[in-house]
């Protein structure tokens, strides 16, 4: 999983990110490059420009007439979880990446093993929130803080999560 969030959990508001922070989005590219990317329906219209390339966008919805060029569209999140495993089992790659909104990562916390949480120093009014987590479930593995600057509104930390055994 990888999420961004502010110090209240915040994760968006009127469909789009709370903060601009190029490092953090340089980190999510490079996570993400080659993995399959599964998302909520909210989530793909909130990109500017949609797919995200070079990797499969896999989105879910309850709206089976949706329209989503370039995506691949499921109706429930099991099925789309398992598509993305086989569309990466097929390239070779180890990882999926679950990308949000906040349902998909509520659902997403059940199952992953590694999660990419960046911790922003800052509040944002938000409409969306990450899902309580327990934390204690969950090793750090390492913490990069990056400071604000012109490119980063905010400071913030990335987080490498792993799930205890
Ligand atoms: N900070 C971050 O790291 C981060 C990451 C991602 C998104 N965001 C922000 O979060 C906001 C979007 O998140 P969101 O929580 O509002 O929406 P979302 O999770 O992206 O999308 C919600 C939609 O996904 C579909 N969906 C969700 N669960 C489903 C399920 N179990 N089965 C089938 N379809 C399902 C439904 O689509 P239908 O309504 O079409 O049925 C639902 O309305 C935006 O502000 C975005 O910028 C932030």
């Amino acid at each position: 999983m990888v999420a961004a969030i502010g110090r209240r959990g915040e994760l968006g508001f009127g469909n789009r990110l709370l903060f601009r922070l190029k490092a953090d989005m340089a980190n999510f590219r490079r996570i993400t490059a080659k993995t399959p990317l599964v998302m909520g329906r909210k989530t793909w219209e909130s990109f500017p420009k949609r797919p995200l390339p070079g990797r499969p966008n896999i989105v879910a919805t309850r709206n089976l007439d949706l329209k989503a060029p370039g995506a691949f569209v499921f109706s429930s999140l099991p099925p789309a979880i398992a598509a993305a495993r086989a569309m990466a089992a097929q390239a070779g790659i180890a990882e999926v990446s679950i990308i949000g909104g906040a349902e998909i990562y509520a659902a997403g916390l059940e199952i992953a093993t590694h999660m990419t949480l960046t911790e922003v120093e800052a509040e944002q009014e938000a409409d969306v929130f990450f899902p309580q987590f327990d934390r204690k479930a969950w090793r750090e593995m390492s913490a990069v803080r990056v400071e604000m600057d012109a490119d980063n509104e905010e400071a913030f930390v990335i987080r490498e999560l792993e799930r205890r055994v």
